[in-house]
């Protein structure tokens, strides 16, 4: 058994990267998560001018992280040093870099192979600078962008896409075409957190990137729409948590996943955690290598016209035995669920088969049957 992968044509021993983001600002922080089992790290974006730091840049709420950070702040000439010291134990380490134009960003790319990355990340999905929006939404400028790096590197080219386009399939297409070697998706969502409405104040005072659990469902269907579009490997990236999540990427088709949000609220010792889990998991199922499992569950994605109408409704398994919960009451938006004397009562002439009330009983005492 093997946690042991092949990506893009690099050699794994792991298949969680760290992403990039502020916790691989540097060769050092990117050599700590190497040392913490990384099976590879994504450089924080290296820009050709450096953006000074906003203060306060990051805010956390219900879970999810909205950031306004601008890429690294050290000078693309000072990444050699980083570099060297990044690889001072070995590891893989992956370039990210973004640049306006597809001449400046080749050029980054070339200094980037030169001084040492394995690979590149092409970083232009942040949904923070405006142009930039515009840029990953359209499949033309990704495909120009790509097109230039891979032309101008030896190296494999991986390209990081935003949630924030109205065609994803269309974006993932044109960076097959350009001879992109994988797709990491998906980047920060862009997003306000909320409002301080004692101040009348956003929480940051511009629009940023959201992050962390609350996006895994946007990641998820990014990953499986990239994975059904093109024969491109895909890298899963959002919300990542836990040995689950990573399994999910999977089974919709990533072959390897990106941490970042997870790993900034709890260091990287959290990377051991979910490969041992991984590890434990992949004995208990008899599984030798994750690649078995990748797209497991693209099969179960049907368009609508193909989904087929059953007349299933809710069942209680058991009486139910918690007290003064009503969760499945207040959501049966039908009235088919009741309580008298403690008692849920199901009505199934009224029961229309919708199944929230199955997700949302605490103790998963509601099925939908045949009837
Ligand atoms: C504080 C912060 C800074 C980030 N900086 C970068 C960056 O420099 N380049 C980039 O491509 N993505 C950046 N990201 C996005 C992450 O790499 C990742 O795509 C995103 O956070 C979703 O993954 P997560 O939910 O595991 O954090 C940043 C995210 C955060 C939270």
């Amino acid at each position: 058994m093997t946690l042991a992968i092949d990506f893009m044509g690099l050699k794994l021993n792991n298949p969680i990267i760290v992403a990039a983001g502020p916790w691989s600002r540097n060769g050092d922080m990117i050599r700590k998560a190497i040392l913490a089992g990384a099976g590879a790290v994504v450089t924080e974006t290296i820009v050709n001018e450096v953006n000074i730091d906003v203060r306060p840049r990051v805010a956390y709420r219900n879970n999810g992280v909205q950031n306004i950070r601008l890429y690294s702040d050290i000078l693309l000439e000072e990444w050699e040093r980083e570099i060297d010291s990044a690889k001072s134990n070995g590891g893989i380490v992956i370039a990210s870099i973004c640049a306006q134009t597809s001449s400046e960003i080749s050029f980054i790319a070339g200094k980037m192979e030169k001084i040492g990355a394995d690979a590149i990340e092409l970083g232009l999905a942040s949904p923070m600078g405006e142009g930039l929006e515009v840029m990953a939404a359209s499949a033309e400028r990704i495909y120009e962008m790509t097109r230039k790096v891979v032309s101008s590197v030896d190296i494999p080219v991986m390209v990081k896409l935003s949630q924030n386009v109205t065609n994803m399939s269309k974006v993932a297409c044109a960076v097959e075409r350009a001879g992109g070697s994988a797709i990491s998706a998906i980047d920060t969502v862009r997003c306000i957190l909320g409002v301080d409405i004692k101040s009348r104040k956003p929480c940051l005072p511009t629009y940023g990137g959201y992050s962390g659990n609350p996006i895994r469902p946007l990641g998820l269907a990014s990953v499986a729409t990239i994975a059904q579009s093109t024969k491109l490997p895909v890298c899963g990236i959002g919300g990542i948590e836990t040995y689950e999540h990573v399994l999910e990427y999977m089974m919709l088709g990533a072959s390897a996943i990106q941490i970042g949000t997870a790993l900034m609220l709890n260091g990287f010792g959290h990377i051991q955690g979910i490969k041992n889990d991984l590890e434990r998991w992949m004995e208990a199922n008899d599984i030798q290598n994750l690649s078995e499992l990748r797209g497991a569950a693209l099969s179960g994605i049907k368009s609508f016209d193909e989904i087929q109408v059953e007349p299933k409704i809710s069942h209680l398994k058991d009486a139910c035995s918690s007290g003064d919960c009503h969760k499945c009451i207040s959501a049966c938006i039908y009235g088919a669920l009741t309580k008298n004397a403690g008692e849920v009562f199901l009505s199934p002439e009224l029961c229309r088969g919708c199944g929230l009330c199955s997700d949302i009983c605490p103790e998963q005492n509601l099925e939908l049957i045949w009837p």
